[in-house]
C-alpha cells in the first residue's frame, strides 16, 4: 500500500530457547501515525520494536517498507525496487535503515560527561555511533540544526550545560532532539517515560507527538499507563503473549479489553 510506512507480515521471534516470543504479528502502519503499544511485562513489546530496526533479528516474517524512505531529499530512486524487506537488509542498506529509524529508550542513553549540544550533535551519526561520534568535529550547519532541534524540545537554554546536570525529563527531551538530527522517518520509543513522574511524562509525550506531527514521522511508542496511551495515541496496539490482542482507536479500549490484555480475569463470586 502506497501510504503505509510499515507492512509487517507474520513476524515471529524466538530467542532459541523454544519459547515463541512473537507469534506471527501482522500489521500495517500508515505514514505519520502515532501508535501506542501496550502489554504486560514480557508480552514482547521491546522485542517487537527491536525487530523493526533489527537490533533483534526476527526469526521469520517480513517488514516491508517503501524504498523511498531510504532516499535523501532530491536523490533519484535509480534501480531500487519500490519496496524493501527490512528483514533481508545487509551492510550499507541496513545502516541506512537504522539512520532513518530513531530509537528512544527508557534510560535516555545520554552521554553524561558531554554537553547537551554535543549529545544532540552525536545524533547525526545515529544511536549506534553516539560515543564514537563525540570526538568528531561538526560543521556550522550541523551545529545550527542541533540548536534548532534543542529549541523545538524547549532545551535551547541548556545547550552548553553538561548532560549530567539535567533532570530525567530534560535528558529525555535532549534524547528526542538527538533523534531528530537523524531526520528519521520512523521513531521507535521503548517506554520513554517509564522513569518519569506523571507530569514530566506528559511534557515528554506532548513534545514527542508534536515534533513527530511537524516532521511527519511515524512513531511507535510503548507505554505503561493506559491514561497516557489513550491520550496521546492515534491508534493502540495491545500485545498479549506475543500476539496482537487489540488494534483499534484508543476510544475503543474498553475495560474488558484492558483486562484481557493485562490478563486480569474477574474472580467468580
Ligand atoms: N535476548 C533475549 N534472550 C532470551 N530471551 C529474551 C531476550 N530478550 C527478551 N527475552 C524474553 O522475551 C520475552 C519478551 O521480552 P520483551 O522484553 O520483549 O517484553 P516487554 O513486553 O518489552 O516487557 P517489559 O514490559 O518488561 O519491558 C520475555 O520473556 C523475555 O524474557
Ligand atoms: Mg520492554
Amino acid at each position: 500500500m502506497s501510504d503505509s510506512l510499515l507492512s509487517i507480515h507474520e513476524l515471529r521471534k524466538d530467542y532459541g530457547d523454544g519459547r515463541q516470543i512473537l507469534r506471527g504479528i501482522s500489521l500495517d502502519i500508515p505514514k505519520g501515525q502515532f501508535v501506542g503499544l501496550i502489554g504486560l511485562s514480557g508480552a514482547g513489546k521491546s522485542t517487537f520494536l527491536r525487530c523493526i530496526n533489527r537490533l533483534v533479528e526476527p526469526s521469520s516474517g517480513q517488514i516491508i517498507v517503501p524504498s523511498a524512505v531510504f532516499l535523501e531529499a532530491g536523490q533519484a530512486k535509480g534501480s531500487m525496487p519500490a519496496m524493501l524487506d527490512i528483514t533481508l537488509l545487509k551492510g550499507g542498506q541496513l545502516r541506512a535503515w537504522r539512520r532513518k529509524t530513531g530509537m528512544i529508550f527508557q534510560q535516555f542513553n545520554i552521554v553524561k560527561r558531554l554537553s547537551v549540544l554535543d549529545n544532540v550533535l552525536s545524533g547525526k551519526l545515529g544511536y549506534v555511533g553516539a560515543i564514537r561520534g563525540a570526538v568528531r568535529v561538526f560543521n556550522a550547519e550541523e551545529r545550527e540544526s542541533a540548536l534548532i532541534n534543542l529549541e523545538r524540545v524547549g532545551m535551547l537554554s541548556h545547550a552548553y550545560k553538561r548532560a549530567d546536570a539535567l533532570s530525567g525529563g530534560e535528558q529525555q527531551r535532549v534524547a528526542i532532539a538527538r533523534t531528530l538530527m537523524q531526520e528519521p522517518k520512523l521513531i521507535l520509543a521503548d517506554e520513554p517515560v517509564a522513569s518519569l513522574d506523571p507530569k514530566l511524562s506528559e511534557t515528554v509525550l506532548e513534545i514527542l507527538r508534536r515534533v513527530a506531527a511537524e516532521d511527519g514521522i511515524t512513531t511507535i511508542v510503548s507505554l505503561h499507563t493506559l491514561e497516557m496511551t489513550r491520550r496521546y495515541s492515534d491508534r493502540v496496539i495491545g500485545l498479549a503473549q506475543g500476539e496482537v490482542a487489540f488494534d483499534d482507536k484508543p476510544a475503543n479500549l474498553s475495560q474488558e479489553v484492558v483486562d484481557q490484555i493485562y490478563m486480569r480475569y474477574k474472580q467468580a463470586s
